[in-house]
């Protein structure tokens, strides 16, 4: 099954993009995680990307595009894939139809703005593998200390309130549109984000017909 996990910033993606790659045995491709690992590790890529993801805004068409072209190609995306975090515009989705990449579902995990900021804020990542985790709804076990690989956890860069506004402002704009994009294709199904995650988890499982 090929999966697009479509919200926005600080819905809840990332959070169930995993739990349907375990369910389902296939593998989570973030963007953003992959951006992030680039930047770190001081790529080409990763240099043109930084100034954009730390403002908030986008990063360009034809560097995520590349990226994502590559990341599918590769043998364990063969008995299906989740993209989250992908596409993030129209032409993004478009990019994917002219690679003739068949979507067979687009869940949209919907959370209210004024949620999203209070969870964003207590959002820590960590800076070695990406793992993602909530101080509050999803704590490590040892504080600043990743569960799956030990490295420490840290507030990421666009979790500042004002860059999260941006990146509120970007989605609406621009990520939006393609939800009358994928309607119109009769792809897409909403998932409202419970305030537990095992709730909102319990909705994604059903949705792509675990359980
Ligand atoms: P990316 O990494 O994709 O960030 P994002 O879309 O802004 O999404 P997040 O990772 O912030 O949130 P999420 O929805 O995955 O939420 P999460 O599960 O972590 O992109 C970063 C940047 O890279 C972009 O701004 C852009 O610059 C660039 N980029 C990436 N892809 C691109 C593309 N295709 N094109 C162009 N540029 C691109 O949850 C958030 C928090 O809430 C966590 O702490 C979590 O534990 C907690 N939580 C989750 N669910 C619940 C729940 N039900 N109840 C309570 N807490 C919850």
């Amino acid at each position: 099954m090929n999966l697009i996990l479509l919200g926005a910033p600080g819905a809840g993606k990332g959070t169930q993009a995993e739990v349907i790659s375990q369910a389902l045995s296939i593998p989570q491709i973030s963007t953003g995680n992959m951006l992030r690992e680039a930047v770190k590790n001081g790529t080409e890529y990763g240099m043109k990307a930084k100034a954009a993801m730390d403002s908030g805004a986008l990063v360009s068409d034809d560097i995520v595009i590349g990226i994502l072209k590559e990341r599918i190609a590769q043998d364990d995306c063969k008995n299906g894939f989740i993209l989250d975090g992908f596409p993030r515009s129209v032409p993004q989705a478009e990019a994917l139809d002219e690679m003739g990449v068949k979507i067979d579902k687009v869940l949209e995990i919907f959370v209210p703005d004024e949620t999203i900021k209070e969870r964003v804020s207590g959002r820590r990542v960590c800076e070695d593998c990406g793992a993602s985790y909530h101080v509050q709804f999803k704590p490590t076990k040892t504080e600043g200390v990743c569960d799956k690989c030990g490295g420490a956890t840290v507030i990421r860069k666009d979790d500042q309130p004002e860059t999260v506004l941006e990146r509120l402002a970007t989605y609406h704009k621009t990520t939006e549109p393609l939800k009358a994009y994928y309607e119109k294709q009769g792809k897409l199904e909403t998932v409202v984000g419970q305030e537990e995650v095992a709730d909102t988890t319990a909705l994604t499982l059903k949705a792509v017909g675990v359980k």
